[in-house]
């Protein structure tokens, strides 16, 4: 047996949700640049699902479907007013959520791909509901009901700040959205597949996933991302809070990725967008210390910026709480997990890789009174 420490380069499964080829990233052979620039996050997820980009009456069947789900069972609702909510990170929250949410849904264990894929439009909406509500009553506000006519990106915004946004603001969040939405065999996207592998149900596995995740080595980035640019402070402070840190050996939140050596395809767009909300704040050091921060990062490490570096300042000039960004990642990737869930029911094998046993010889037993 050869042991391959993390899984690097291991081909795990076939699958035809996204691809990376040469550093080029697809949703069913989708260039992710084009969907970034044209698409609304519906209609992105609807590509994921089904596999086919939806004409504008599938694309209004879909939004209705979604938008009609947006209500969380009561039971959930109170549970989440019983949670500590001012002493627990969101992302701990969400996941325990998302995992009561199957306690109240009688399809939660029926796996005919309709009942899974209406639990899947479900989710997605009640995620939203979820991360908004959590903000909301932990700063002991009222909860907002959705508003129907609103884009999943304009909704969530109007549930957590309780007005409507503006255009800007919703399309950089539906933006985000889309470029967030898969990513082929990530660390949560992998959980998820080898949860329902067992043929656990679809809470499970993105239960799981969420939990995946929440960790700083995937999506728990973005927000260690905006702690690390408040400590440095000032734009002049960015070379000598890098060079503490290299020297410290610590990781540079937001750069490297396991993949892309060449750069992360997402980040050029998050860039842009963190250049114009910046300006519009008038935060600009934001945008100016990511950028020096990125400099310096490329020429001294050799490392370019994954898509957590840039989305910080971007959602940090939307005015959203820094813990609040990784549930907004998994507010948009639990699309990719129930795509690549439904792609595992559809064509499953149990996931189980061996270990390579390097512990004590084989021992004698001494019964305890001997020991
Ligand atoms: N800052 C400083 N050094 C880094 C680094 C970073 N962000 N990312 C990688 N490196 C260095 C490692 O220390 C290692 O150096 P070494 O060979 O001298 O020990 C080398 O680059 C390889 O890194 P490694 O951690 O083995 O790569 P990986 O493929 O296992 O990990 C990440 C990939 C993304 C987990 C890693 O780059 C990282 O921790 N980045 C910061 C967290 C982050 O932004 N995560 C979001 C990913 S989208």
């Amino acid at each position: 047996m050869t042991t391959t420490k993390g899984l690097e380069g291991i081909v795990a499964t076939t699958s035809s949700v996204s691809s990376i080829i040469d550093g080029v990233l697809t949703y069913r052979g989708y260039n992710i640049d084009d969907l970034a620039e044209h698409a609304s996050f519906e209609e992105t997820v609807y590509l994921l699902w089904y596999g086919k980009l939806p004409t504008e009456k599938e694309l209004a069947e879909f939004k209705g479907k979604l938008s009609s789900q947006y209500a969380v069972p009561s039971e959930v609702m109170d549970m989440l007013k019983q949670y500590p909510l001012n002493d627990i990170h969101p992302m701990a929250g969400v996941r325990t959520a998302v995992s009561s949410l199957g306690l109240y849904d009688e399809k939660a264990d029926d796996m005919s791909e309709e009942a899974n894929l209406n639990k899947s439009i479900s989710l997605l909406a009640k995620l939203s509901t979820i991360v908004a509500a959590f903000s909301r009553l932990r700063d002991g506000k009222e909860i907002i009901e959705p508003k129907e006519n609103l884009s999943y990106a304009g909704n969530f915004l109007y549930m957590l700040n309780g007005n409507e946004p503006d255009e800007i603001s919703e399309k950089a969040i539906n933006k985000a959205l889309v470029l967030h939405a898969d990513h082929e065999l990530n660390a949560s996207t992998f959980t998820a597949r080898v949860c329902v592998a067992t043929l656990s149900d679809l809470y499970s596995g993105v239960t799981a996933a969420i939990g995946a995740l929440k960790g700083p080595l995937h999506g728990g980035a973005n927000e260690r991302v905006m702690k690390m640019l408040s400590e440095i402070g000032e734009v002049e402070n960015t070379e000598s809070y890098l060079k503490d840190a290299l020297e410290r050996k610590e990781k540079v939140m937001g750069f490297g990725h396991r993949v892309y050596k060449d750069g992360d395809p997402r980040a050029k767009h998050l860039r842009e967008m963190s250049k114009q909300l910046t300006g519009i704040t008038g935060e600009t050091k934001w945008y100016e210390m990511s950028l020096k921060l990125d400099e310096l990062m490329t020429n001294q490490k050799g490392l370019l910026p994954n898509v957590d570096f840039y989305s910080a300042s971007v959602y940090h000039s939307l005015g959203i709480k820094h813990d609040l960004f990784t549930p907004i990642f998994a507010m948009s990737r639990v699309s990719g997990w129930l795509a690549h869930i439904l792609e595992q029911y559809d064509n499953n094998r149990l996931i189980r890789p061996r270990a390579e046993y390097i512990g004590p010889p084989k021992q004698e037993f001494i019964p305890i009174e001997k020991r």
